[in-house]
């Protein structure tokens, strides 16, 4: 049911979006099942931003931090951004800190709607068990980190041109919940 309307109304959009949409939100608030579940609704390509940086380095991102340590990381991270942002309408899946660094939140924020996935901190703990590839968790107490991280990143995120909640349902709902905001944002 829910699945039918988020197609017909994703549908309402076809031809509307004219620009990139990024996904932002810290790990395990559903920025890269969403965007994969939004994407072909929308008739859009999807990327991850993670996966274009393992892509252009050769190395996984836990190795990239490992061997050129994160400022490096941060500085791929920007420029993948500044490459995929060329104007053409797709959904992205960012890297939970890259809105959070001011010059790639600039970046992102000139070429494209960002879409803010906020998630309470139960919904980010037990996401984030099941994969234990992100550095920034690695052999540290996730509910610690996140906690943190939440507070710390909240005012860039709230930076983003759209929000919407995450919750622990069924992802149709945050999909359903995403299209509004941007049905709101591309068809006032
Ligand atoms: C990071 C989040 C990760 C990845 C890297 C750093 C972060 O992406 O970019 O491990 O700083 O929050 P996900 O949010 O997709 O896990």
């Amino acid at each position: 049911m829910t699945q039918a309307r988020n197609k017909s109304l994703a549908k309402s959009l076809h031809g509307r979006i004219d620009r990139p949409i990024v996904l932002v939100g810290l790990m395990g608030c559903g920025k890269s099942s969403v965007g994969k579940v939004i994407a072909p609704l929308l008739g859009l390509d999807f990327f991850d931003s993670d996966s274009e940086i393992e892509g252009a380095a050769g190395m996984s991102i836990a190795e990239i931090f490992e061997n050129y340590g994160e400022a490096e990381f941060r500085a791929l991270e920007r420029r993948i951004f500044e490459r995929m942002l060329d104007d053409q309408p797709k959904v992205i899946a960012a890297g939970g800190g890259a809105f959070v660094q001011d010059d790639t939140r600039a970046v992102i924020k000139a070429g494209s709607v960002s879409l803010w996935l906020q998630a309470k901190l139960d919904v980010l703990v037990s996401r984030t068990q099941k994969r234990s590839n992100r550095p920034i968790l690695a052999g540290k107490d996730h509910r610690a980190v996140l906690r943190d991280l939440m507070e710390k990143r909240r005012p860039a995120y709230e930076k983003a041109d759209l929000r919407v909640f995450s919750g622990p349902e069924s992802i149709d709902k945050t999909v359903r919940a995403s299209l509004d905001a941007l049905k709101g944002h591309f068809l006032p």
